[in-house]
């Protein structure tokens, strides 16, 4: 299904009117995505955990005021935070993360402390407060560069970062 066909096309098959979200990273762009669709279907609750690291407001702007939307500026690095996040919360859909290869390098530890440290406090709020399900984006960056598409798991080449520190 495309980005386009997917606000036409509904592809839930529940009734989204008693379930709340909370999408983490839900200002970035699949996270607004992932909210515009939940709101025009009607979702019981869909809020919002972002710090807007690196993305605007915005994106998230036309929702705000709404009855079923809430965002928490906040993040994931941060437990408290993730614990009130998790609060009433059905369904996680965890898109909050610090991508590039190359900004991993410069920096590891604000990589790891957002996509590792910040993942680990997000599954541990979720598990505390009964989330029914918990999704999560992963990133084509750990199949490596390995040149296969589509890409498969069993199929994962040398990490990217080795030739990176090289140059
Ligand atoms: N966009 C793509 O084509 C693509 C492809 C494959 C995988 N992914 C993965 O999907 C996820 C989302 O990607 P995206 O393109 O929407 O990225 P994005 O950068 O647009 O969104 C990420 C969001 O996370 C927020 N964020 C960053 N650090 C945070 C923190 N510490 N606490 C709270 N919020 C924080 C940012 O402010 C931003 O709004 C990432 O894990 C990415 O690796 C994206």
């Amino acid at each position: 299904m495309t980005a386009s066909t997917m606000y036409t096309t509904p592809f839930h098959t529940q009734d989204l009117t008693k379930l709340s979200f909370l999408i983490t990273g839900g200002s970035g762009f699949i996270g607004s995505n992932l909210v515009e669709y939940l709101i025009k279907y009607n979702a019981g609750k869909v809020r919002v955990l972002d710090n807007l690291l690196t993305s605007s407001i915005d994106n998230i702007k036309p929702f705000i005021g709404l009855p079923n939307f809430e965002f928490i500026e906040g993040d994931i690095r941060d437990t408290e935070m993730c614990r009130k996040a998790c609060e009433n919360i059905d369904l996680v859909s965890h898109q909050a993360a610090l991508g590039s290869v190359p900004r991993s390098v410069k920096d590891p530890q604000a990589t790891h402390s957002i996509n590792a440290t910040g993942f680990l406090n997000m599954l541990v709020a979720s598990r505390d407060a009964g989330v029914k399900r918990f999704v999560y984006a992963s990133s084509s960056s750990v199949y490596g560069d390995h040149p296969v598409l589509p890409k498969k798991e069993e199929e994962t080449g040398n990490p990217l970062f080795v030739t990176l520190c090289g140059e």
